[in-house]
């Protein structure tokens, strides 16, 4: 008999033979669907079991769209290439947070709320002040966002449109002040107040590498040159920062230690910390010399290529390609950072070689970032501050999506327990060795 709707499994229980249609939808089937296949009708159900949810769509967003294995990344639609040519950080960001492209009217309130923004309570400044000379910048950056949770206890209100709007301005037009103070202070340098007649980048520059002098200057290639690493940087569908996003976010905790948390989790290496770590790497390898040693280290299991490899991108990561093209323009600037010439050769070699060919692993978003950076002035601590800053808009984004969603409530995963079964207190007198312990 035809099925009555074509868009569906059949999954026939071979422990029971009853057999059960799972509708289809999107490529995908839902996972409580499956709940009603049991052996006995007390059971619980049948689960699927996904770590690090290498196959599990968690929800249903129209922010970023990423074909990994063509190397094809939209935000809204619109190609990355073409927003990155055309844009600026702040056009980008009110498109992937509303949606659409602002017309000029629109561009211009949403930069005006914005600047509005930019101060951060002198407390904040207190706060930041109390870190260690040494404080790594990242720590700093995390642990004040989410101190800016007590100055704005109406935040708490997520479910409040008007509030989420007035507190996703005050994010994005802080996390430059409080990134620019946390490279100040890792200087030992006086924190630079924003200046609002600047642009966001300029301005961010101006909190960053203003002296003495009474007007800050930014030259025009860096700013632009920052201003599309801010717009390749801003977001990228469920990555390991914008699950954190959304998880702690369903919680209906306020958006300021959210961002935090989601910052907290863009830190690792594995995630946003690489740029940090490519650096560290091609200062390790030293010289276009010692490549090969050093890849064949690698395909002996001896660590990995930083800002090699993706989760979704099989193929090259389309803002690497970006990324190469902006080097040449803040080179002729700054001049040319020598350790692009080993990030070449690294990339050149791993390409050709069986070993990251069989796994598709290409260079990523992280691969030549931290080059530009660096040769910017920037430490390498600094590199994943600069991540978290454009990334503040897509984490806010998905937050503001997660939040509207109507099937989305509180995150909270099953688990298959694969611990002790019930067993009785022992008294300490009665305690032997910790091998007999684990044996009860
Ligand atoms: C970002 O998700 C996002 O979208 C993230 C991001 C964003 O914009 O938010 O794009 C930003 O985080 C980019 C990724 C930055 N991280 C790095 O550059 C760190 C180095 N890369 C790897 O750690 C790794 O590639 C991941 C973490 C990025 C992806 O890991 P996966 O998908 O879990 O892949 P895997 O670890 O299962 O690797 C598959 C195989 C393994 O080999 P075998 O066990 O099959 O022998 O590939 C190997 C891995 O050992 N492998 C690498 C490697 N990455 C994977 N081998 C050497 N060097 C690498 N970089």
């Amino acid at each position: 008999m035809e099925n009555e709707n074509k868009n569906t499994f059949t999954i026939i229980d071979n422990r029971t033979g009853a057999s059960y249609t799972i509708p289809v939808q999107d490529g995908t089937i839902r996972a409580m669907d499956l709940r009603q296949i049991k052996v006995t009708p007390d059971e619980f159900g049948t689960m699927s079991y996904d770590p690090a949810f290498m196959n599990t769509a968690s929800c249903r967003s129209a922010i970023t769209f990423i074909d990994g294995d063509r190397g094809i990344l939209l935000y809204r639609g619109y190609p990355i290439e073409q927003l990155a040519e055309h844009c600026s950080f702040l056009e980008v960001a009110y498109l992937i947070l509303y949606g659409e492209l602002p017309t000029q009217d629109q561009l211009h309130d949403f930069e005006r709320n914005v600047t509005l923004h930019t101060l951060v309570h002198e407390n904040v400044k207190k706060l930041m002040e109390g870190f260690r000379y040494d404080a790594h910048p990242m720590g700093m950056f995390i642990s004040s966002v989410a101190a800016l949770s007590t100055f704005y206890p109406e935040a708490r209100r997520v479910r409040d449109p008007e509030q989420r709007k007035l507190d996703i301005f005050r994010l994005i037009a802080k996390v430059p002040t409080i990134a620019a103070w946390s490279y100040r202070h890792h200087l030992g340098l006086p924190y630079v107040y924003p200046d609002n007649d600047l642009p966001y980048t300029a301005n961010f520059m101006n909190m960053l590498w203003r002296k003495v002098e009474s007007k800050y200057v930014a030259n025009p290639v860096l700013a632009r040159a920052l201003d599309i690493l801010f717009i390749l940087h801003a977001d990228h569908e469920q990555n390991c920062s914008a699950n954190t996003m959304r998880c702690v976010g369903s919680s209906e905790a306020d958006p300021y230690v959210t961002v935090a948390a989601a910052a907290a989790a863009l830190s690792g290496p594995l995630h946003g910390g690489a740029n940090e770590a490519v650096l560290t790497m091609l200062a390790e390898i030293g010289s276009k010399d010692n490549v090969p040693a050093y890849i064949k280290q690698i395909k002996e299991g001896k660590g990995k290529l930083m800002g090699f490899g993706h989760r979704i991108y099989k193929n090259y990561d389309p803002r690497a390609r970006i990324i190469k093209q902006t080097a040449d323009a803040v080179f002729e600037v700054t001049g040319r950072n020598p350790l692009l010439d080993i990030a070449i050769e690294l990339e050149r070699i791993a390409l050709e070689d069986e070993y990251f060919i069989k796994r598709k692993l290409y260079p990523n978003v992280d691969f030549y970032s931290g080059i530009i950076y660096q040769a910017m002035g920037f430490p390498t601590s600094m590199f994943t501050v600069l991540f978290a800053i454009p990334r503040t808009v897509g984490w806010l984004a998905q937050w503001q999506e997660m939040l509207e969603d109507k099937e989305q409530k509180i995150a909270r995963p099953r688990q298959i327990y694969i611990g002790h079964s019930r067993r009785e207190f022992v008294p300490m007198e009665k305690r032997g060795t910790p091998q007999q312990m684990a044996a009860v």
